[in-house]
């Protein structure tokens, strides 16, 4: 890293700190520093945005207040608690990494970095965070929103995504963490990224306290940063989806263990697109009578490597099969945890 850099850096902490005490937004796990609140909230927020991760946020605490009641949640709880937010194993790192605080730590979560890191589900960017923000350390958190800023105030013209880079990052910005400020520190970066050097259109340069010394807006290329290397195209799967009914039953299946959704519910589905006929004979072939069938609107789920595109038959059975797991509507709507992918075509059902 060039010296001019470092002594750009340098003039960060005091206008940052000063603007982020004057305009951080009021959010509930900045309330206090507890660290279980800033670390369920930040998991929820790697995969949501602000506004819809605080209802989340809330009935979590709600539900399950400390760490021990994390651990010992029951799973459908857990994944109750999760729908919507997507990343389910995000949920169940959450609690594997609780039932650890409990077993090596007396259910008191541990202040060190490394101690941190080592919890399932926690990689640099979470340690960073609950270290400063819980424990006031300065150790950089340092993701999607830190890189923008950062790369526009340096004018930094190289792909920073990558793990090594953003180690290299997290260095450079730790020898300006204020002491005993550390972590409004972490969350004025975030809070810049997110309400003024925003993504996904142009950053808001008159209103940013880092206006007068940042090399993108001083040479109107805030548009051509972060540099990001071409993305590899995500992979396309074709699926038919099957809501099957029978009286006032509806059939599930659950995912085998282990990759995507791993060990969840969804509606009993295929791979490819069947038409009528190849649809019915599925079915036929797994023992159930079909006495209706319609197609339905297809839907578009898109993961971050993959995306599914699902056409949907809307069949009436004649007859329940062992394939598959009959519930009924209040179970499906009250108990049962289902992926968004498949939660999309809850409305054909009246759900
Ligand atoms: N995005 C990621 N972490 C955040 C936080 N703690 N507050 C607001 N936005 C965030
Ligand atoms: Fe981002 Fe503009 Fe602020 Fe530079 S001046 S950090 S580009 S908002």
């Amino acid at each position: 890293m060039e010296k001019s850099h470092l002594s750009l850096l340098a003039q960060v902490p005091a206008p940052l700190l000063d603007w982020y005490y004057k305009n951080a937004r009021v959010l509930p796990w900045r309330e206090n520093r507890d660290p279980y609140r800033v670390w369920v909230s930040e998991i929820m927020l790697q995969q949501t945005r602000v506004a819809a991760v605080i209802p989340y946020f809330l009935r979590f605490m709600e539900q399950l207040p400390t760490i021990e009641s994390l651990a010992n949640a029951p799973e459908d709880q857990l994944l109750k608690l999760w729908e919507g937010l997507g990343y389910y194993s995000r949920a169940r790192n959450l609690q594997k990494a609780a039932k650890e605080i409990c077993m090596k730590y007396g259910g008191i979560f541990p202040d060190r970095y490394e101690d941190i890191l080592s919890l399932p589900g926690i990689g640099p960017y979470t340690a960073g965070a609950i270290a400063s923000i819980s424990f006031g350390q300065p150790t950089p958190a340092v993701d999607g929103n830190v890189l923008r800023v950062l790369s526009r105030l340096l004018e930094w013209d190289a792909d920073l995504t990558g793990a090594a880079e953003k180690k290299q990052v997290a260095g450079l910005l730790a020898a300006i963490y204020p002491a005993g400020q550390c972590g409004a520190f972490t969350q004025a970066w975030m809070e810049l990224g997110a309400v003024i050097c925003v993504p996904g259109g142009a950053p808001k340069c008159e209103d940013c306290p880092l206006g007068h010394i940042c090399g993108a807006f001083g040479s109107g290329t805030q548009m051509s940063f972060p540099v990001l290397s071409p993305k590899k195209p995500r992979k396309k799967e074709y699926k038919t989806v099957f809501l099957l009914r029978c009286k006032d039953k509806i059939a599930l299946h659950r995912r085998t263990p282990g990759g995507l959704l791993g060990g969840l519910w969804e509606f009993p589905n295929t791979e490819g697109h069947l038409d009528p006929d190849a649809a019915t004979a599925w079915l036929t072939g797994r023992g159930l009578s079909v006495h209706a069938l319609a197609e339905r609107a297809p839907k578009k789920h898109i993961f971050t490597h993959i995306e599914w595109h699902m056409q949907c038959y809307l069949v009436e059975c004649g007859n329940e099969n062992n394939d598959f797991v009959w519930v009924t509507e209040r179970e499906l709507r009250e108990k049962i945890s289902l992926p968004t992918a498949f939660r999309k075509f809850a409305g054909e059902l009246g759900l």
